[in-house]
């Protein structure tokens, strides 16, 4: 049985390991994707007791949203929470150029072919994927209060916000969730946000908990990427190595805990107090097992420490 939390001040019971879905789709980021994989993982997921599910208008433009509709038709509606994502604006066809539009109207108009595309009646939590600082915090509020009010969405919240972001946001509304990067490797969150996420019980659904697979300590720092991992600072020159080789350190700590570096990475993410769940981008039924296993134990206070100190 999954480990499961109630989302923050919301009524969501989650599980604490969240799917992450960007991977669903086959575009510059993640160039192949093998949907009956994926699909099998989907299934694997809600076996588990995996109930949670994030996805964005963005991945793959709209793609990925359909992707997901798709393969859980058929599964009672109350078996699984959605998580979805507004901000990027097409100014053509999904997939032309955009830009990003927290106003109210994109707001309204996207929800609905958003939930067109999920084949669903109601997103549990939507998110403002970044902030817009075109946008005053009231409008957007106002949309995101007036989808709740029509039982379009459950809940509301916001990814990539600062502090300060957050602070503006909920003078005008109820953002109950924040979805911030934060993994062993990256914890800026734990320098502001995670205070503020804490003294309003803010749900945190961080991502990137892997670094896109650094974590999992299957790199030896010689690789080259043609994914989104050919773009990102943690995988090029000596940073690579500097990264591959903390991992190692992560990897022994694992060895002696009988868990692997993926599992321990994922719950030394999971144990900071601010942190209710951690997004897991997956692409295979074997993956979704494995991060389901950082589910369900803990780490003790010393290993907890050395952990991060093991990261430093
Ligand atoms: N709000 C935002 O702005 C934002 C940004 C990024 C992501 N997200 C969300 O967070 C989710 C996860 O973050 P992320 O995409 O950055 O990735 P991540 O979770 O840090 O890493 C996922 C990658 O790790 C590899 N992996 C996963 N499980 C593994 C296992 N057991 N063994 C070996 N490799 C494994 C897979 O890549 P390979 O198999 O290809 O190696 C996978 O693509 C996304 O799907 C999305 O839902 C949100």
């Amino acid at each position: 049985m999954a480990e499961m939390i109630q989302l923050g001040r919301t009524d969501l019971n989650v599980s604490r390991i969240c799917f992450g879905c960007w991977q669903m789709s086959a575009n510059r980021f993640w160039p192949t994707v093998d949907e009956q994989k994926m699909q099998a993982a989907v299934r694997e997921a809600l076996e588990l007791g995996v109930n949670f599910f994030d996805t964005a208008d963005a991945y793959g433009d709209g793609h990925a949203e359909m992707l997901l509709g798709r393969m859980l038709e058929g599964v009672p509606r109350d078996r699984y929470i959605l998580a979805d994502k507004v901000y990027h604006h097409w100014l053509g066809e999904p997939g032309s150029k955009r830009v990003g539009d927290l106003s109210c109207d994109y707001i309204l108009w996207e929800c609905e072919q958003s939930l067109k595309r999920l084949n669903t009646d109601v997103i549990d939590l939507y998110q403002a994927h970044f902030y817009d600082v075109l946008t005053h915090p009231e409008e957007t509020a106002r949309a995101f209060e007036k989808l709740k009010k029509d039982g379009k969405i459950r809940y509301y919240g916001a990814s990539n916000y600062n502090a300060e972001h957050m602070r503006a946001a909920n003078r005008f509304g109820h953002f109950d969730t924040l979805q911030p990067r934060y993994n062993l490797l990256d914890r800026a969150f734990e320098e502001e946000l995670a205070y503020y996420c804490m003294a309003e019980n803010i749900g945190v659904l961080c991502y990137s908990t892997l670094e896109c697979g650094l974590l999992t300590g299957k790199f030896t720092g010689d690789e080259k990427f043609d994914d989104v991992r050919g773009i990102m600072a943690s995988f090029q020159g000596e940073q690579f190595q500097k990264n591959v080789q903390r991992v190692q350190r992560l990897g022994e700590i694992a060895e002696s805990l009988g868990k692997s570096t993926t599992q321990l990475a994922i719950r030394g993410a999971l144990e900071h107090p601010a942190v209710h769940c951690t997004i897991v981008g997956i692409k295979t039924p074997e993956q979704i097992r494995e991060a389901a296993g950082a589910m369900g134990w803990a780490l003790t206070r010393e290993q907890y420490y050395d952990v991060r100190a093991a990261m430093a």
